[in-house]
């Protein structure tokens, strides 16, 4: 599915790699150990997809390609340091390895080179979607937290929730791939649609992983999130169906922040009980399905098969 844009990938990674030698020691330190640590490179991916499969080839799509992981490496960082998370890409997180302080502005200067770097294609198109998408994502990290420890969240705020911290970013990536193809603002549109169905289907998948991977597949820690206070869509499904006990249990889990009078077994039994991981994942289906039906109404190519098989690698994944 990404073979098609192998290469240019690679020269993505040695555009990150450049920005990063730029950068004082911690920040250098921080940003390649992160880089790294692997990471499935799916927004540059999607970028140069959407790009290819509007015409355009040039370098601006490798600059840009290099710009949405550096924003989506930054929000990983800060995001750590709120969630006070230890593990991220199957290795320590930058802050458990050079603390809050070190990491908050290695993020901070990650942003300001994406950036710097956006601000070379002097287009203000450009700007405007990078800014937009990168406030939308503080401001979900801000909702969220008002949100963490509420056990009476809704179906609807858990999908706000899903566009802000995910799909906003992969709805830019494919947006900024069709703004420097120049075919228009329809195909533009469709593009950018495409890129937040297929990344609202991405949060869903993550939402279910939390409950089923097991933390050397994922990465990171499983049966997490609602430790972290997060009640996120496959709790909420199963405490519509079960109320009561099912209720008190996860609120004792929200109250002690952690797995102590109740056991990570009886959440996940409760999610797999009453079939709200099936449910989820139905909802993270009907999303890939919409993704695809934007696509396919689009001009067919190579290209265009690729960003067809996304939504589907994004149900199957792992990882
Ligand atoms: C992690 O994103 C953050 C979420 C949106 C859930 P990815 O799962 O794409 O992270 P990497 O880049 O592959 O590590
Ligand atoms: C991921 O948010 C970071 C952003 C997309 C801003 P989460 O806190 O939900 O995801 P993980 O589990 O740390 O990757
Ligand atoms: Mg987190
Ligand atoms: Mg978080």
């Amino acid at each position: 599915m990404f073979e098609l844009v192998r290469e240019d990938l690679a020269r993505v990674e040695q555009e990150i790699a450049a920005q990063n030698a730029l950068a004082i020691p911690p920040v250098a330190e921080i940003s390649s150990y992160l880089l790294e640590g692997g990471g499935k490179r799916l927004r540059p991916a999607l970028l140069l997809l959407a790009a290819g499969m509007c015409g355009y080839r040039g370098d601006s799509a490798i600059r840009l390609g290099a710009v949405v992981e550096m924003i989506h490496t930054a929000t990983l960082v800060h995001d750590d340091v709120i969630d006070e998370a230890d593990l991220r890409r199957g290795r320590p997180s930058a802050n458990s390895r050079w603390g809050n302080h070190r990491s908050v502005l290695a993020g901070d200067w990650l942003y300001m080179q994406s950036f710097r770097m956006a601000l070379r294609e002097r287009n203000f198109r450009i700007l405007d979607i990078l800014i937009e998408l990168t406030q939308n994502m503080v401001e979900g990290e801000l909702l969220e937290l008002d949100m963490l420890g509420r056990i009476d969240l809704s179906e609807s705020e858990a999908i706000e929730l899903a566009y802000r911290k995910t799909a906003c970013l992969f709805s830019g990536c494919t947006h900024l791939g069709a703004v420097l193809g120049q075919r228009g603002p329809e195909i533009e549109q469709a593009l950018s649609e495409y890129g937040r169905y297929a990344g609202l289907a991405f949060q869903l998948v993550d939402d279910v992983l939390d409950f089923t991977a097991s933390p050397s597949q994922l990465g990171k820690p499983v049966l997490n999130d609602l430790k972290e206070g997060k009640v996120t869509l496959p709790l909420i499904y199963a405490l519509e169906c079960r109320n009561g006990d099912a209720r008190k249990m996860v609120g004792t889990v929200l109250a002690e922040k952690g797995f102590h009078s109740v056991r990570p077994e009886q959440i996940a039994e409760l999610v797999h009980g009453t079939g709200a991981v099936e449910r989820t994942r139905r909802m993270a289906h009907h999303y890939a399905a919409k993704a695809k039906s934007l696509v396919s109404e689009l001009v067919d190519s190579d290209f265009r098969r690729a960003l067809l098989a996304v939504p589907d690698f994004v149900l199957d994944r792992e990882n």
